[in-house]
C-alpha cells in the first residue's frame, strides 16, 4: 500500500533531548525518516506534498495532560466539546489532549468512561485519551479501577477540594493509593484543604466579602501546601508515586521539592495561569470572575519559583487545566457570592506560545526544555511515549511546523476557543504554530482549520512506567 508522503524540508527539529537541522519524512500516519537532505535520497514522485520548515522549528505536537471538555460543574457545563476545544487546541499546536472522564456520585466508573467516550468520538479532531475522576471510593470503584488501567484509562484523580462535590477523605485518597500499588495506576491530586477553606469563605461572605477577589482570599496557599504535603506523605506510606495537578503556589512546590529530594517518585505539573495571571486579576470588581478556577491565582512572587520549579525539574509538566465558562451567563452565576463562580479558566490554545514567550524567548529555559514541559514530559508519564512527544522515526506524525519569531496577540476576537472571553486579552507573544499535523494529516496551516470532526482516535494508554521507574 502506498502512504501519502510530505517531506518537511529546511527546518530545525527540535526534541526535549536535543537539536539538529534536518528535513522530515512523514508517511502515512507516522514519521518515516529524519536527516539532512532527505530529497536528493528519494525519486521526485515519492513525494506529495512539501511543506517549507525554512527558519521554523519542528517540534513534536504538544500534550495536554490536564483538560475538561463539556464538564458539569458549578451548576453548568464547560462550554468546549470535543470538537471545538481540540480544533482550538490544534490551533495552538496541541495535537494530543487527555481529559477528565467523570465518576459522578453513586454511579460507577463505567458510567462515567462510557459517557466520555461518547463526547469525544466522532467529534474530536485530534487524539485524546481519558484519565478518570473518582467522586466515590468504595470496594466497587476500587475493583473497577484495575479494569480501567487495563483498558488504557491508568490515572485517577482524586480531591482533597471541593467538599460535597469531588471530595474524598484521606482514609478514601490512601485506599486508592493502595489500589495503584496492585494495579500500576497512577493518583493525580488535587490538592488544596477544601473543608479549611470552605470555613474561611463562608466566613468572607458573612461579613460581605462577596467579590471573587475573596475567592483568592479565601483559599490561602498553606492550605495548598498542607494538602500536597499530606497526599505525597500518604502516597510514601502507600509506596505509590503521584502526580499533583495544577500546582499554584511555592508553599506546594517546596513540598514537592523536599519529597524528590528524599527520593519519593513525586510529579507535578504547573499551568499557564500561575505563571502568567495573578491575584490581582481577580480584582477589579466583579471582572475577576473571569479569573476564578482553584487553586485561585496567586500573588506575582510565587511566579518565579514556579518558573524556577520548571527549570529544576521539581515541577515536570504544564498543563492548561482548560474548563472554559463564558463570562456571560455562566461566571455570572456568582453574582452576589464569590463560591458560586463556576470554577476554571479557558487556556487549551494558549499554552504553547506562553510557554515560548515566558519561557524560551524570556531567556528562562531552553527551547528544548520548552518541548519536554509541553510534549515529551507529558508523553513519559502518561504512556504515550514511543507513539507520542518526540520527532522520532516510528512515532505518530503529530507534528508542528513553528515560527518562533512570529508575534501576535491574544484575544477573544481570534481564538477558537467556545469561549466569550480571553485570560490573555491584549497579551504579545512570541511564537506561532505555522502548520499543525495529526498523525500525518495537516489539520491546521496558516491559520486555517484543514481537519476533520472524528479524525481524532482514542488512545490507550500503559500505566505510568516513567512515574515508577523515577
Ligand atoms: O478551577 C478549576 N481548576 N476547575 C476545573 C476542575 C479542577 O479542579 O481541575
Ligand atoms: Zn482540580
Ligand atoms: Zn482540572
Amino acid at each position: 500500500m502506498t502512504h501519502h508522503r510530505i517531506l518537511i524540508e529546511g527546518g530545525t527539529v527540535v526534541n526535549a533531548d536535543g537539536s539538529q537541522q534536518a528535513d522530515v519524512l512523514v508517511e502515512g500516519e507516522t514519521i518515516a525518516a529524519i536527516g539532512r537532505g532527505l530529497r536528493e535520497r528519494l525519486p521526485t514522485e515519492a513525494i506529495d506534498e512539501t511543506i517549507d520548515a525554512t527558519d521554523r522549528l519542528v517540534i513534536p505536537g504538544a500534550i495536554d495532560v490536564h483538560t475538561h471538555m463539556e464538564l458539569p460543574f458549578g451548576g453548568t457545563f464547560a462550554k468546549d466539546t470535543f470538537e471545538t476545544g481540540t480544533r482550538a487546541a490544534a490551533f495552538g499546536g496541541t495535537t494530543t489532549i487527555v481529559d477528565f472522564a467523570v465518576q459522578s456520585r453513586g454511579k460507577s466508573l463505567r458510567e462515567g468512561l462510557d459517557a466520555w467516550h461518547q463526547k469525544a468520538q466522532g467529534n474530536a479532531v485530534v487524539d485524546y485519551g481519558f484519565h478518570m475522576i473518582m467522586s466515590d471510593v468504595n470496594d466497587d470503584t476500587l475493583s473497577e479501577m484495575d479494569q480501567l488501567v487495563a483498558e488504557g484509562v491508568p490515572d485517577f484523580k482524586l480531591f482533597t477540594a471541593y467538599p460535597g462535590v469531588f471530595y474524598s477523605d484521606d482514609a478514601a485518597v490512601f485506599r486508592a493509593m493502595q489500589r495503584t500499588d496492585r494495579n500500576s495506576g497512577l493518583i493525580m491530586m488535587h490538592a488544596e484543604n477544601g473543608p479549611a477553606i470552605d470555613v474561611v469563605a463562608a466566613e468572607l461572605v458573612a461579613q460581605g466579602m462577596t467579590d471573587p477577589y475573596y475567592h483568592g482570599v479565601a483559599r490561602h496557599p498553606i492550605f495548598e501546601g498542607e494538602a500536597t504535603n499530606r497526599v505525597i506523605r500518604l502516597a510514601e506510606a502507600a509506596g505509590v508515586p503521584v502526580y499533583i495537578v495544577h500546582l499554584s503556589a511555592r508553599d506546594a512546590l517546596a513540598e514537592v521539592r523536599a519529597a524528590r529530594d528524599r527520593g519519593t517518585p513525586a510529579f507535578a505539573e504547573t499551568c499557564p495561569q500561575y505563571l502568567f495571571l495573578t491575584l490581582d486579576d481577580l480584582g477589579n470588581g466583579f471582572e475577576g470572575a473571569k479569573y476564578v478556577c482553584s487553586p485561585p491565582l496567586r500573588p506575582g512572587d510565587h511566579q518565579e519559583d514556579l518558573w524556577k520549579g520548571l527549570i529544576k525539574d521539581d515541577l515536570q509538566v504544564v498543563s492548561t487545566d482548560h474548563c472554559p465558562f463564558d463570562y456571560q451567563g455562566q461566571k455570572e452565576l456568582g453574582r452576589g457570592d464569590f463560591r458560586k463562580v463556576p470554577n476554571g479558566l479557558p487556556g487549551v490554545e494558549d499554552r504553547v506560545d506562553l510557554l515560548h514567550d515566558g519561557g524560551v524567548v524570556g531567556g528562562r529555559f531552553s527551547r528544548e526544555r520548552w518541548v519536554d514541559v509541553i510534549s515529551a514530559a507529558p508523553a513519559r508519564l502518561f504512556g504515550l511515549a514511543g507513539r507520542k512527544g518526540a520527532v522520532a522515526v516510528g512515532h505518530d506524525a503529530d507534528l508542528v511546523i513553528y515560527d518562533p519569531n512570529a508575534e501576535r496577540t491574544i484575544s477573544a476576537a481570534t481564538h477558537h476557543m467556545a469561549v466569550d472571553y480571553s485570560c490573555y486579552e491584549g497579551r504579545r507573544v512570541r511564537g506561532r504554530s505555522d502548520v499543525v499535523l495529526s498523525r500525518g494529516r495537516v489539520v491546521v496551516r496558516n491559520g486555517q482549520f484543514q481537519g476533520e470532526r472524528g479524525w481524532g482516535r482514542f488512545l490507550p494508554r500503559d500505566p505510568a512506567d516513567d512515574a515508577r521507574r523515577a
